[in-house]
């Protein structure tokens, strides 16, 4: 089969390091990049240090609101297609560049498969639970990280074939501690000692758009008692910005802001955490995986088995919440296997190969 694969933004880079390798040992497959994200930080980081093929085509589509961007996208993948007749689009996730990419696919007459479907918040106010839902019922081919998904998709009737294949996220994590472990001086180069501090992310619209919301999380962290460490997003460096903020978190004695980190820096920095405050889907999944226990600054979540089995504590942006969700120890015992055990890309590979439209 000849596949195109639609990415575009960070975490879509993370994951398509699980699946493009194994993807071309059986098929051809031609990558897109959409460019929604575009900095070297946020983008060519990913692909040199997890190894993603380099794109076919970049359309270097960033920017705009979501209606505008995503429009964007859509109206560029159109000739793509075109060119590229593939059998079938890859699709991950829940972003612009996910929505674009199985509407144009579908409007094709090409079959999607979409890695992650069926992961609900069921926060329609969030974009990301419109393109998640609208991407499911474009879908063909519905390749879902967890049980709770299936569910999902069944309570939904969505019509294309839904399949357990684990988590493609869970595979990149699982294969790259060791490697950042050996390869990232992260912890000297921002003078950090371990299991001494709080990792800390932030980028959700819904927590940085808003002026007030955005003041709540600067004193929520301003409030921590740990050091924190932040690596700022540029969606939230922009707000801070915008909002007069930035100055008060440069100020904050236990903040040390950094600029977003590469892969293996990021995870080194998790993996020596005491905690993770983060309203990220996939770092709520790592924390997980690296064993830190993790407070997310959201009153939903998509992973809701890692609250579930005790390792995540949803506190929205309550400071109060968040300060005793932090202080709670770790679970004891041993972790359940959520994700698929490193095994989710073999499986969606196995999927697609199985597949006929
Ligand atoms: C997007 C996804 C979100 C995902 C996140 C991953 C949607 C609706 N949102 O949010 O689900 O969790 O990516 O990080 O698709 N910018 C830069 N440089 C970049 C990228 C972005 O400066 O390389 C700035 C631009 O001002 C841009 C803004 O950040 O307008 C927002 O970027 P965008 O991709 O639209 O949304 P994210 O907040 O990154
Ligand atoms: N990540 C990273 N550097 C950072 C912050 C996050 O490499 O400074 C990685 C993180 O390990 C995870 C992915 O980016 O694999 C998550 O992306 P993000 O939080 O932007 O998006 P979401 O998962 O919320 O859609």
């Amino acid at each position: 089969m000849r596949i195109l694969t639609v990415i575009g933004n960070r975490p879509q880079f993370v994951k398509a390091a699980a699946v493009s390798k194994l993807l071309r040992e059986r098929h051809e497959e031609l990558i897109v990049h959409t460019g929604q994200h575009y900095d070297d930080d946020m983008s060519r980081v990913f692909f040199d240090e997890l190894d993603v093929p380099a794109p076919d085509r970049e359309l270097h589509a960033g920017g705009g609101g979501n209606t505008e961007q995503t429009a964007r996208i859509l109206a560029l993948l159109e000739g793509e297609i075109e060119a590229a007749r593939p059998d079938m689009a890859l699709v991950y996730g829940d972003t612009n560049t996910t929505l674009a990419g199985a509407l144009a696919a579908a409007q094709a007459g090409v079959p999607v498969g979409h890695v992650e479907a069926g992961m609900h918040s069921f926060d329609r106010t969030m974009p990301e639970e419109l393109n998640r839902v609208l991407t499911d019922h474009a879908s063909d081919l519905l390749l879902c990280s967890t049980a709770a998904a299936l569910e999902n998709l069944a309570a939904e009737r969505t019509a294309g074939e839904a399949h357990l294949v684990g988590d493609v996220m869970a595979d990149v994590s699982l294969a790259f501690q060791p490697i950042a472990e050996q390869r990232s001086d992260v912890l000297e180069r921002l003078g950090l000692r371990d299991g001494a501090y709080v990792v800390a992310t932030a980028h959700r619209a819904g927590n940085v758009d808003d002026a007030v919301r955005l003041e709540r999380l600067v004193a929520l962290l301003e409030a921590v008692p740990d050091t924190v460490v932040l690596p700022l997003h540029p969606r939230t460096a922009l707000r801070l910005a915008e909002a007069g903020l930035r100055a008060r978190l440069e100020q904050a004695p236990n903040v040390v802001l950094a600029d977003p980190l590469g892969y293996l820096d990021f995870t080194k920095l998790a993996a020596h955490a005491r905690a993770m405050l983060t309203d990220s889907g996939g770092v709520q999944k790592e924390a997980f995986l690296l064993g830190v226990p993790c407070v997310t600054l959201r009153d939903t979540t998509e992973w809701v088995e890692t609250v579930a089995a005790g390792w995540n504590v949803l506190v929205d942006l309550d400071r109060d919440a968040a300060l005793a969700a932090l202080e709670r120890p770790a679970p004891s015992g041993e972790q359940p296997d959520l994700y698929g055990g490193g095994h989710a890309a073999e499986r969606v590979c196995d999927v697609l190969d199985a597949y006929t439209a």
